[in-house]
């Protein structure tokens, strides 16, 4: 692309490695994927919380709100979508070379998609997390009324209904919201933390 010639790449002279050394903890992206009501939202923030009360450093990116701002430009059509989940993986990735834990709640429907940034990512460092709900749920629950709309026919290609989500086929962590707790949930994640000497 004619835009990027010319561009040469500037090493960082504090590096990702020194900043968990500061940190005394590593660096990763925590994907939370799945439907619309699936509880990424709340789950990323029950998380986020923990880990600011001990003292990590650690932040949310969550769909509904980066549709304010950066990417208040993309809908819902499959481009839009995958230019959505490029550039939050991009931003992602900037998290962690910044030494923190960062948690994404987008529905990330496309299994192409999560790979992409998995790839972005140094392995270890993309831990995806499969919130399993089925959709009879999520549309009971239907927290912003989202699910009725599309059933009315007045929000198109909505996740779930008129529009596809592909199941991870290998996910770091699956959890099926409507049979454990928040805690529990949050509980699991800390787990994976521990078994992989990430805190
Ligand atoms: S993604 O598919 O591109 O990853 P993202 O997580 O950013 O989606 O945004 C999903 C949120 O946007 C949903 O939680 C919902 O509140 C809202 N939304 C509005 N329209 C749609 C739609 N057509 N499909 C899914 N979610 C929608």
């Amino acid at each position: 692309m004619e835009a990027t010639n010319h561009i040469t790449w500037h090493h960082s002279t504090v590096t990702k490695e020194n900043r968990h050394v500061l940190n005394g903890h590593k660096s990763c992206v925590l994907w939370f994927t799945g439907l619309s009501g699936s509880g990424k939202s709340t789950l990323a923030n029950a998380v986020d919380y923990k880990l600011f009360q001990l003292g990590v450093s650690s932040y949310v990116l969550d769909g509904d709100n980066i549709r304010h701002g950066l990417n208040r430009d993309l809908g819902f059509r499959v481009e839009d979508r995958k230019e959505n989940i490029r550039r939050i993986g991009e931003v992602a990735k900037l998290f962690v070379d910044s030494g923190q834990i960062v948690s994404t709640a987008f529905i990330s429907p496309f299994r192409e998609d999560r790979e992409i940034v998995r790839n972005m990512l140094e392995p270890e460092e993309f831990i995806e997390v499969y919130l399993h709900c089925p959709i009879q749920i999520c549309e009971k629950r239907d927290p912003k009324g989202l699910y009725q709309k599309a059933r009315n026919g007045k929000i198109a290609d909505f996740t779930g209904i008129s529009s596809p989500y592909e199941t991870p086929d290998d996910p770091e962590i699956t959890i099926n919201t409507d049979q454990i707790t928040i805690q529990q949930s949050v509980e699991k994640i800390f787990s994976y933390f521990k078994e992989k000497q990430i805190l």
